[in-house]
């Protein structure tokens, strides 16, 4: 495989990112923007109005669980945030370091650094591990190198010539999460990541997504492991019914059985 890997593409891509570059809206205290931010975003599946205005900030570097019971708009969260066709985004703001990916299309967010990890991962069928890799590269701006990956997953680098799909589930959790860091990721959105893996599969996960954190990369992790995903988080937001139900330090849903109980049944 050919990757156009000049240096006219990348400043290109550099351009075109930049072309973006504004001020956004300060909402948050203390005079400066947050890093993310979404503000106040409805969006619709047809007619079916799911997300009803929701709102939070990120700060850079924070890893924020997003929780709420089966349907509570989780999934379409995400996918509004990463600027997916549906659901559509009707209204609200969405701005991640001074870029508006309200008036983007999923292309230009993803150019702008957002990566989504959805539930059903998405490995291409017939390509090898690195094939994956390398097709994630395939346009600037380029993030980990393969090295760089290889060490983080080193199970990776010992099937790089292993077709993907053949990899168990646990592996193509962490060849979903590769593929993200191999581009230029400022915002990383999981969509249960731990989903139908066994636990001791799980705590591998879980010791790579500590060593995410350790990296500074801001994080949205969905869970239905609810704990887990607490345990790992700096702060946690309860959907319900497509609306802010919580939004706090993952201590205090840890600390608190009665929340956890009325939003998240645990
Ligand atoms: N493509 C779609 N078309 C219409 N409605 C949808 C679509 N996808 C999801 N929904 C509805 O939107 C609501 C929120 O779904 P969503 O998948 O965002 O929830 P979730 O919190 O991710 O749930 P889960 O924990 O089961 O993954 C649900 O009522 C769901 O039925
Ligand atoms: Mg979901």
């Amino acid at each position: 495989m050919t990757m156009p890997d000049g240096a006219d593409a990348r400043q290109g891509a550099e351009a075109a990112a930049h072309e973006w570059q504004r001020v956004p809206p300060v909402r948050g205290q203390g005079g400066q923007p947050a890093f993310f931010s979404c503000w106040d975003i409805h969006a619709y599946y047809g007619e079916s109005y799911i997300v009803q205005g929701v709102s939070f900030d990120i700060r850079e570097g924070e890893i924020v669980a997003l929780l709420g019971r089966n349907g509570a708009g989780k999934t379409s969260t995400l996918r509004t945030i990463a600027r997916l066709d549906s659901p559509r985004l009707t209204h609200g703001e969405i701005w991640l370091d001074h870029k508006p990916l309200h008036e983007m299309k999923a292309f230009q967010a993803a150019r702008c650094g957002v990566a989504l990890v959805p539930e059903d991962r998405r490995i291409i069928p017939g390509l090898t591990v690195e094939e994956n890799l390398k097709l994630a590269q395939i346009a600037p701006p380029h993030g980990w190198s393969l090295e760089r990956i290889y060490e983080l997953f080193p199970r990776l680098g010992e099937r790089r010539q292993q077709e993907g799909t053949t990899l168990s589930g646990g592996e193509q959790q962490m060849l979903a999460v590769a593929r993200a860091l191999a581009r230029d990721v400022k915002l990383l959105l999981l969509d249960e990541p731990y989903e139908g893996l066994a636990p001791v599969i799980v705590r591998e996960i879980e010791r790579t997504l500590e060593e995410i954190k350790k990296l500074g990369i801001t994080t949205v992790l969905v869970e239905q492991n609810a704990i887990a995903a607490l345990n790992l988080a700096d702060r946690a937001i309860i959907l319900d019914m497509g609306q802010v139900a919580f939004d706090g330090t993952a201590q205090e849903v840890l600390d608190n059985a009665e929340l956890r109980q009325e939003y998240l049944a645990l």
